[in-house]
């Protein structure tokens, strides 16, 4: 559809619909002058914002590519040894976000949800009852926020952190059967009465030889390597995500009677809790996924960022305001984490359900149709292939935007970049990198 009929329905529908938004001070910083030449004089306030979508239009209705809306999502634009957010990604254009979750608070959710069920199994979780609680960890990235945080919430609840400098280490240690690791320390925790020590056994990053991270394939290979070696001292496994945990529990653990612990809420894994999977963490992708397009959406109409968010939109979408938090200081929408365990498990058995609060479906004629333009750093991620993306598949269309999905190979961000040959051909941007601090390699192709 011509822009000029979508202004003029927009106009004539306002009145009885609200279908183009309502104003809003940050929806006016967006407008651009050219906006009043677009808009007759007449139209409603309605109509006015609406106009402010071709504002960064130049006069034959292109929008630079460095002008065009770009969210990060689940990867956060960072420094990959220190965490320290990458600003300038983050800031890149006036319409730029990350999308991801609360890592801190989810990770220490894991923690506690490790620790109560030690607690609620003090009689049976001592194995090989040496009154040592054995655990090991299968690590998914060291340089990946999120994998760090998970490392850090579990050493913290167990009570096996090291902190440096005021940071705790969420380094992997290899093997520590005697207890001398330096990077951790042996815990206690008190259970019916006696004191019992816990300690982790082993930690490795799970990246195959070709440097892909957060890797299944591995974690399965490396409970085999562990069993052999510590056997009935371990007494819970313990992992960055339910990829890594799945392969685990698969492998050894299921068999084992070994509660095993992951993080994602990914269906398999959430039905495997019927079978002795101890639990996991939904990081809310319902929500992330939601997000993930709708600011997109919400910058190409040109209306306030809190459409459809935490402010209901023309078709009655709104989220739950305990289901994300949003940081303006590092444009960062996070969605909040539930504890997934034998007690709720029912409740989250497709991860890929839409949430019913957001899965109205906009009007076509308000909310016309663009292309957006999203990759997936790995096509073989267990969390992004099996509940993210069929989340975002299901939002595209209620959010009448057109994407075109590319998966990378994990491992090289060209391999990604590459595909991003003709920018012009997209009205928006979803970026997920391969390393978080390689954000200048997609804002330098919008910057051409
Ligand atoms: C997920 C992991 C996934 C990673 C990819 C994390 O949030 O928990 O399962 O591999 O994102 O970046
Ligand atoms: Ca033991």
């Amino acid at each position: 559809m011509k822009k000029k009929v979508a202004l003029l329905m927009c106009a004539v529908l306002a009145a009885s619909l609200t279908a183009c938004g309502s104003s809003s001070s940050s929806s006016s910083d967006r407008a651009a002058s050219t906006a009043s030449t677009t808009a007759a004089a007449e139209t409603s306030t309605a109509a006015d914002t609406t106009a402010t979508t071709e504002a960064a239009a130049s006069s034959d209705g292109t929008v630079a590519n460095k002008d065009k809306p770009v969210v990060w999502f689940n990867r956060q634009p960072s420094n990959s040894s220190t965490g320290e957010l990458d600003m300038d990604a983050l800031n890149f254009n006036k319409d730029t976000y990350y999308v991801g979750f609360d890592a801190n608070q989810g990770a220490e959710l894991q923690g506690q949800m490790i620790k109560d069920y030690i607690e609620a199994h003090a009689d049976t979780i001592d194995r090989n009852g040496d009154g040592i609680i054995g655990y090991v960890l299968a690590i998914g990235d060291v340089g990946h926020n999120d994998s760090v945080a998970r490392t850090r919430g579990v050493r913290s609840a167990l009570g096996t952190a090291v902190e440096t400098d005021g940071a705790i280490d969420s380094n992997p240690i290899g093997t520590n059967a005697d207890g001398t690791a330096t990077d951790v320390q042996d815990g206690s925790i008190d259970l019916n009465g006696k004191t019992y020590t816990v300690r982790e056994l082993a930690s490795q990053e799970m990246k195959n030889s070709a440097g892909a991270t957060w890797d299944a394939a591995t974690a399965g290979n490396a409970i085999g390597t562990w069993a052999s070696s510590l056997g009935d001292q371990i007494d819970i496994v313990v992992s960055n995500n339910d990829g890594m945990g799945m392969a685990m529990f698969n492998a050894w653990s299921k068999d084992n009677g070994v509660p095993t612990f992951g993080y994602d809420a990914n269906s398999d894994a959430v039905a495997a809790i019927a079978e002795g999977y101890g639990g996991t963490i939904s990081q809310h992708t319902d929500v992330q996924a939601y997000l993930t397009l709708r600011v997109l959406r919400n910058a190409l109409d040109g209306v306030d960022i809190d459409t459809g968010i935490g402010t209901a939109d023309d078709a009655g979408n709104v989220l739950p305001s305990d289901s994300y938090k949003y940081v303006e200081d590092e444009r960062s929408y996070y969605a909040l984490n539930v504890a997934v365990t034998a007690d709720n498990y029912q409740d989250f058995t497709d991860a890929t359900k839409t949430l019913a609060d957001v899965s109205n479906q906009l009007d076509a004629t308000a909310h016309p149709t663009k292309n957006v333009w999203l990759d997936i750093y790995n096509a073989a991620d267990n969390f992004l292939g099996s509940t993210y993306e069929p989340l975002l598949q299901n939002y595209d269309d209620l959010l009448n935007l057109n994407v075109e999905y590319i998966g990378g190979d994990g491992q090289t961000e060209s391999n990604i970049t590459n595909r991003l040959g003709n920018p012009d051909q997209y009205d928006a941007f979803a970026i997920n990198m391969v390393k978080t601090d390689n954000a200048a390699s997609y804002t330098s192709i919008l910057s051409q």
